[in-house]
C-alpha cells in the first residue's frame, strides 16, 4: 500500500516531523515524501492514503496548501487523510488540539477537505538560524506568551512521541473512509 506525505516547511522542522512518520510507517506502508511546493503535478490516484503537514510563519500557512487543497478537494475526501499543523502556540498543551489551536482550526473550518484524522504538534525554536529581523520579531512574541527569550537558544518542543501516536493511527485509517 502507497502513502503519500506531503510538507510545507520553511526551517525544517515540519519537514523533519514527515519524515520521521514516514521512517515510522516504512515496515508496512511504501511512502512517498514531498514538499508541497514541488506537488502541483503529484498524482493522487497513485496512493491509497495521504496526509499534509504545515507550518505557521507570522500567523499563516504557506499559500501552496490552500491551493494544493482546493484542486485536490475531492479525491482529498474520497481517500483516508490526515493533516498536522505545526507551530509555536501549541508548546502550550491547552493551545495543542484542531479545536483549541486557532491556525488549525481556522483552517479546517474554511476547507473543503475533511481529513480524516488531525493533529497539532509544537515546533521549534531556532533563534541562532533566523535573520535578524525575525529573531527580533520572535523574541517579542516569545516575551509577550512567557516563552524563551534568550537568542543564544535553540529549543525543541515536539513531542515526539504524541508523533508516533499520530504515525500508528495514520497506519490504521480503513481504506474506505
Ligand atoms: C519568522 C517566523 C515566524 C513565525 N510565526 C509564528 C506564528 O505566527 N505563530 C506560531 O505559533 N509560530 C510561529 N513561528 C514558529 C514556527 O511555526 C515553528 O518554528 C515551526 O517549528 C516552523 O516549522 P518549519 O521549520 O517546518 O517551518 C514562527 C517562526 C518563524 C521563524
Amino acid at each position: 500500500m502507497k502513502a503519500l506525505i506531503l510538507y510545507s516547511s520553511r526551517d525544517g522542522q515540519t519537514r523533519a516531523i514527515a519524515s520521521y512518520i514516514a521512517s515510522q510507517l516504512q515496515d508496512t506502508l511504501s511512502c512517498d515524501v514531498i514538499d508541497l511546493l514541488q506537488a502541483e503535478n503529484v498524482d493522487l490516484e497513485q496512493y491509497q492514503r495521504v496526509m499534509i503537514g504545515a507550518s505557521i510563519r507570522y500567523g499563516h500557512f504557506h499559500p501552496a496548501l490552500d491551493k494544493f487543497v482546493k484542486v485536490h478537494a475531492a479525491r482529498l475526501n474520497q481517500m483516508p487523510s490526515a493533516f498536522f499543523s505545526v507551530n509555536l502556540t501549541a508548546r502550550k498543551p491547552e493551545k495543542r488540539s484542531p479545536q483549541t489551536n486557532g491556525y488549525t482550526r481556522k483552517f479546517l473550518l474554511a476547507s473543503p477537505w475533511r481529513p480524516t484524522q488531525c493533529a497539532v504538534f509544537a515546533g521549534a525554536l531556532r533563534y541562532p538560524r533566523y535573520r535578524w529581523f525575525d529573531r527580533i520579531m520572535i523574541q517579542f512574541i516569545m516575551r509577550m506568551t512567557g516563552g524563551e527569550t534568550d537568542s543564544s537558544k535553540e529549543v525543541e518542543y515536539t513531542n515526539w512521541q504524541e508523533v508516533d501516536r499520530f504515525a500508528q493511527e495514520f497506519r490504521q485509517l480503513p481504506y474506505e473512509k
